[in-house]
């Protein structure tokens, strides 16, 4: 596994493409931490994550509830999804707010993803974590009429996939 993946993705279906490739190479366990700024589309990213671990339920954003687990199809591994936006602009404590969900196993058998996740590996522990970076590619203005970010084509990197074997 190379050390860095870069991809360049122009919508939203092209980034859902490549979590769900992604998951490949995903083992129960991992955890994937995602940074980026607001709108950039990390929620589309986990979408695909989920997509392609076999969630059935549709994925939206848990913002309001900082974490939710998604049965999968067959996989046998559950998809856990977090949004850890709060836990940066308050004292929330991620650890004992997981362990308050009663979810802190959950780390060790399922897939998680971290939505604002800078951080939250040396939080909990974990030392292996996968981390994907989305940003804007001003590079990539796909159409100079619209004039928000939906024109904007993204960059995703990920890293830490050959660490943790
Ligand atoms: N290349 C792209 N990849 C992902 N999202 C994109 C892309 N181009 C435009 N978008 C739009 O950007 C927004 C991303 O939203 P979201 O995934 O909720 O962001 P975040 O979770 O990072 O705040 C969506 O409205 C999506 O349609
Ligand atoms: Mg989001």
């Amino acid at each position: 596994m190379p050390e860095a993946e870069s991809s360049s993705t122009s919508s939203p279906d092209e980034t859902f493409e490549v979590a769900r490739a992604l998951t490949n190479v995903l083992h129960s366990g991992d955890l994937l931490v995602l940074t980026g700024e607001l709108g950039v589309g990390k929620t589309v990213f986990a979408k695909g994550i989920g997509a392609g671990l076999g969630v059935i339920a549709n994925i939206v954003s848990p913002t309001f509830t900082l974490a939710r687990e998604y049965k999968t199809a067959n996989s046998g591994v559950d998809f856990l999804h977090i949004d850890a936006y709060r836990m940066n602009s308050s004292a929330l404590d991620l650890p004992s707010e997981l362990e308050t969900l009663g979810i802190e196993t959950e780390l060790e058998r399922a897939i998680t993803l971290i939505e604002w996740g800078s951080g939250v590996p040396e939080l909990l522990d974990v030392k292996n974590a996968i981390y994907v970076d989305i940003s804007l590619d001003y590079a990539a203005d796909l159409d100079e009429n619209v004039k928000n970010t939906d024109n904007i084509g993204r960059i995703i990197n990920v890293t830490g996939l050959g660490e943790r074997g």
